[in-house]
């Protein structure tokens, strides 16, 4: 058997910061463009948004151009994920595409244009989060690897890393737990409460062994909100000179 010459696409082997994964989207060439992406990562209800808030007030303040991507916000997919979430009906590798999908539109119409005119993009959750959760769910490895081979390695990743302990405080002061992000539709626990714990402990690990494979910034996100963010900002700042 003649083995296949190409990188596993999606592996982050070699790929450099700014260029794709794996076979990218071939009518967009990225080499030359001059943004950065910095991608800040963590857990449902860990304090991403609030971080990336301050973020952008910083670099804008400095005159850096600033574009915000999130997970599930691209317009094209929004509104179906929303229904599918809602319906329930969809098995999970259709949820993997459904999510895989939003992103190629957000790489396409919100973060290639702005990697080409100089932005920094913020983005709230990257590839990683999906390959978290896939892993959870079951989906091979290699194939979820993969099937992102079309996303562009970021400058920079965060990862905001927080005992479940914390999380649980921080969630249950906030926004309360949400059936997904408590990982409901795996039936770990007897109610909402106990598969929260034990999902997001699942989540927590797979983060952690991503972290060590892509090579993570860990930021502790068990700090106050204003020493987090210096810490962003120290690196971000040595980064961008
Ligand atoms: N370091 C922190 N210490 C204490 N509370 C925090 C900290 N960071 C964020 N919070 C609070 O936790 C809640 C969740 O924060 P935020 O919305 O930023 O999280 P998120 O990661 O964006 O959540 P989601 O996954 O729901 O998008 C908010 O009420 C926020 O004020
Ligand atoms: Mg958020």
């Amino acid at each position: 058997m003649t083995p296949d010459p190409s990188p596993p696409a999606g592996s982050g082997d070699g790929a450099a910061p700014g260029a794709y994964y794996g076979r990218g989207l071939p009518y967009l060439p990225v080499d030359t463009a001059p943004g950065k992406i910095i991608a800040i990562e963590g857990t449902d209800g860990v304090g991403r948004s609030t971080q990336i808030r301050l973020l952008r007030e910083w670099l804008e303040v400095q005159g850096y151009g600033v574009v915000e991507t999130g997970w599930t916000r691209s317009p094209l997919m929004k509104p179906t994920i929303e229904l599918a979430k809602a319906s329930n009906t969809l098995n999970k590798l259709t949820f993997v595409l459904l999510y895989a999908t939003d992103f190629a539109d957000r790489l396409e119409k919100e973060i290639v244009p702005a990697l080409k005119a100089g932005f920094i993009v913020l983005a709230d959750r990257y590839i990683f989060t999906a390959l978290a959760r896939g892993a959870l769910r079951g989906i091979d490895k290699n194939w979820l690897r993969n099937l992102y081979g079309f996303a562009i390695v970021p400058h920079l990743v965060f990862y905001l890393k927080v005992d479940v302990d914390t999380l649980i405080r921080r969630v249950l002061e906030s926004s309360g737990m949400d059936y997904w992000e408590s990982g409901m539709d795996l039936k770990l626990g007897d109610d909402i409460y106990d598969s929260f714990r034990t999902y997001q402990n699942k989540l927590l690990r797979e983060y952690t062994g991503l972290a060590e494979e892509f090579g993570f910034r860990v930021v502790d996100a068990r700090q106050p909100i204003e020493l987090i963010q210096n810490q962003l900002r120290q690196q971000i700042g040595a980064f961008l000179k």
